[in-house]
């Protein structure tokens, strides 16, 4: 950006894309162009292909490509300067000074002191390990089980007890100045007396590497039970945690299609030394948006092996939405009984941990089963309220033939006729292509208040909200305040882990949320109905007899307009012109709705089945009707027989 266009197509033409992308891909000539494992994603047959011709490359399977600077930025983890100044290098080209703006050139000198300082720490750990007065940390760490060349891979290293200024004086020797120890984030300052003294002390060090191998920050670990158990460097230029994963240098070159996400680094490394070398953990904060888009341009399927525990259950529960909205797929890695991936192997060893590996489940089914724990199954009501819930995720599946495989994986999990889960998935899509606005309990229900075991951490990143509007609890994504409840009496508390401050998620009382799901309910019946009749034209003679359109609610609501011209067609055409229904509700609101009842619902179950959802609708429907509960014994009693007759009434779709 700052080197004008002919500096830029001269360190472009100069390093020609197949010789560039060669020294790190294995490429075959195929036709005009070469074609390789892609390094962006894995896989088994290569997509990658590069073309000498265009000077670019791009993969058919992950959809990455562009020219030799954009192959350097992507595949080194480089800004566009820093790759522009790869290629010169490589080159021997010279690129003009003055083009970088001073600001940038600051940065870039900030940027690579920082670098420098912390490497030359983790040296001083990484000997200090090894040196005498790392006794404690050697013994703490073989004690836990790691090898020699283990601790060597993750570069691991000792602070040690004695010295105690002893990273401050090493550092001083090289001559790193005072500021810069400032804005590294290795020591702690005293603004008062204007010192300052090693942040990490007598703990076992963890340096915490970037994809390109250079050390960003540390992690130290008390060696026993002190408090807090980890320390990690503050986040500076160079370390940002939420951008970065530990191990991920060494995870990423994986030949498994796949990366194991576990919450700490013991977990890792454990994981690694058992050969599970696709493991990476976040560093010491909960995952972010920014966590997922990395993972995603390595892989799109991740294992969740997070802590067995009810903490972790939550971490991964708030973990899948997000990965999945970075399109990567997360799957559950069941880890009991034990507590962590480092327990199990430990207790079971590597097969049996790749046995688990290999059964790692869905997470879908993961989060209904979690789901599950907050409802009384044993209580009708709770009951259906579950099975509403979990019908709603799977309604937000994409295509149909998911929808059924979960569908299927429900009935036999909870032991429910399946035709039962397949209807209250029908009616969740209608009201969802409907925008009808009924909301599902907010996935993070619970209790709230200190302590709370559903907590939502409080990031600058918005997008690690979850997002849907919801009309019972007020909370709106647009309005931050709202979601922080400032001014309705916030429940904040800290942290004792990490020291972040937490707030329970709002979350819609339960009477409240119980309170409007039979008006809801009807609605939702009724527009299934018409979607019935318009999809199934056959069993609009039988529906008209119980029902008719006077019947879908209070007049001039939406559902009921429609229903009139659905009739109104009906009788003049013995078919739905849907177009035409649409075109009566000039707003784009009202169309959602509408164009919502036109969708085509479960093609897959049986007609048998399809026959019975449409009685039991229009039973619905009739019930709900406006003159149902009429104080007239006579009316009264006709309708509770027709209601009778409705139950056996037989309805042909073939
Ligand atoms: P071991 O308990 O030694 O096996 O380590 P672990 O990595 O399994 O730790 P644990 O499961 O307790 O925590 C998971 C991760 O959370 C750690 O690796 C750290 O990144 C982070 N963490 C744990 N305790 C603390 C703490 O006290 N402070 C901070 N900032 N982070 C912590
Ligand atoms: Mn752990």
């Amino acid at each position: 950006m700052y080197y004008s266009d002919e500096v830029i197509d001269q360190v472009r033409s100069a390093n020609d894309i197949v010789d560039v992308i060669g020294q790190s891909v294995s490429l075959k000539r195929g036709g005009s162009n070469y074609i390789g494992l892609c390094p962006f994603h894995n896989e088994k047959t290569p997509s990658f292909s590069v073309s000498r011709s265009k000077q670019m490359y791009y993969c058919f399977g992950c959809h990455k490509g562009g020219n030799v600077i954009t192959f350097v930025e992507e595949y080194n983890n480089m800004n566009f300067t820093e790759a522009m100044q790869y290629l010169a290098d490589r080159a021997g080209i010279r690129l003009p000074e003055r083009e970088i703006t001073a600001a940038e050139r600051r940065s870039q000198t900030e940027r690579s002191e920082l670098r420098e300082v912390n490497k030359l720490a983790g040296m001083y750990y990484y000997y200090s390990l090894r040196s005498p007065a790392g006794k404690a940390g050697m013994e703490y760490l073989t004690g836990r089980g790691l090898t020699e060349s283990t601790m060597k891979s993750f570069a691991l290293g000792y602070a040690p007890k004695a010295p105690s200024d002893g990273l401050y004086r090493f550092l001083k020797s090289k001559d790193v100045s005072d500021d810069l120890l400032r804005r590294s984030g290795l020591m702690n300052v005293d603004e008062r007396r204007g010192t300052m003294y090693d942040k990490f002390w007598n703990r076992v060090i963890f340096p915490i590497l970037d994809t390109s191998d250079r050390i960003i920050g540390f992690g130290g670990r008390v060696m026993g039970d002190g408090k807090p158990k980890y320390l990690n460097s503050p986040e500076t230029k160079i370390f940002d945690k939420s951008r970065n994963l530990y191990a991920l240098n060494i995870a990423r070159k994986t030949r498994e299609n796949y990366l194991i996400l576990c919450e700490g680094y013991m977990d890792v490394i454990s994981m690694h030394q058992a050969g599970f070398t696709n493991a990476t953990a976040s560093l010491g904060t909960s995952l972010t948006p920014g966590h997922c888009a990395l993972l995603a341009r390595y892989t799109k399927n991740v294992i969740l092996s997070y802590d067995s525990d009810q903490a972790g259950v939550n971490a991964a529960l708030r973990a899948i939405p997000m990965l999945r909205k970075a399109g990567v797929t997360p799957k559950i890695l069941d880890l009991k009984p034990y507590k962590d991936p480092d327990e199990f192997i430990k207790a079971l060893g590597p097969d049996a941990m790749q046995e688990r590996l290999k059964n790692a489940g869905n997470a879908l089914l993961f989060e209904i089963a979690a789901a599950k724990r907050e409802y009384d199954l044993n209580d009708p009501d709770e009951k259906t309220r579950f099975f509403e819930r979990a019908a709603g995720m799977i309604a937000e599946l994409d295509t149909e033939m998911e929808r059924q495989n979960y569908i299927d994986a429900v009935s036999r999990e909870y032991m429910v006729e399946k035709r039962m889960v397949q209807e209250l998935v029908n009616r969740r899509l209608v009201i969802g292509a409907s925008g009808l606005g009924l909301q599902q309990p907010r996935p993070q229900s619970g209790q709230t208040g200190r302590g709370a075991e559903q907590t939502t951490r409080i990031t600058q990143d918005e997008n690690e909200y979850p997002e849907e509007y919801d009309p019972q609890s007020g909370y709106d994504p647009d309005d931050p305040f709202a979601y922080y409840g400032i001014g309705q009496g916030a429940d904040f508390y800290e942290d004792e882990m990490t020291g972040e401050m937490y707030q329970a998620p709002p979350t819609a009382s339960r009477s409240n949320r119980l309170g409007n799901v039979k008006q809801q309910g009807d609605t939702i019946s009724r527009q299934l109905l018409l979607n019935y009749i318009t999809q199934y034209p056959s069993v609009y003679s039988t529906v008209k007899q119980y029902v008719s359109s006077e019947d879908y609610g209070e007049k001039d609501t939406l559902t009921a307009r429609a229903a009139e011209l659905i009739y109104d067609q009906m009788e003049q055409n013995g078919k739905v012109d849907e177009a035409a229904v649409l075109s009566r509700f000039p707003d784009a609101a009202d169309q959602t709705v509408i164009a919502g009842l036109f969708h085509t619902l479960d093609p897959a179950s049986s007609t048998a089945e399809r026959e019975k959802a449409v009685r039991e609708t229009l039973l619905k429907v009739y019930m709900a009707a406006p003159d149902a509960s009429s104080p007239d014994l006579k009316t009264a009693v006709e309708r509770k027989n027709r209601e009778a007759e409705l139950r056996k009434l037989k309805i042909s779709l073939a």
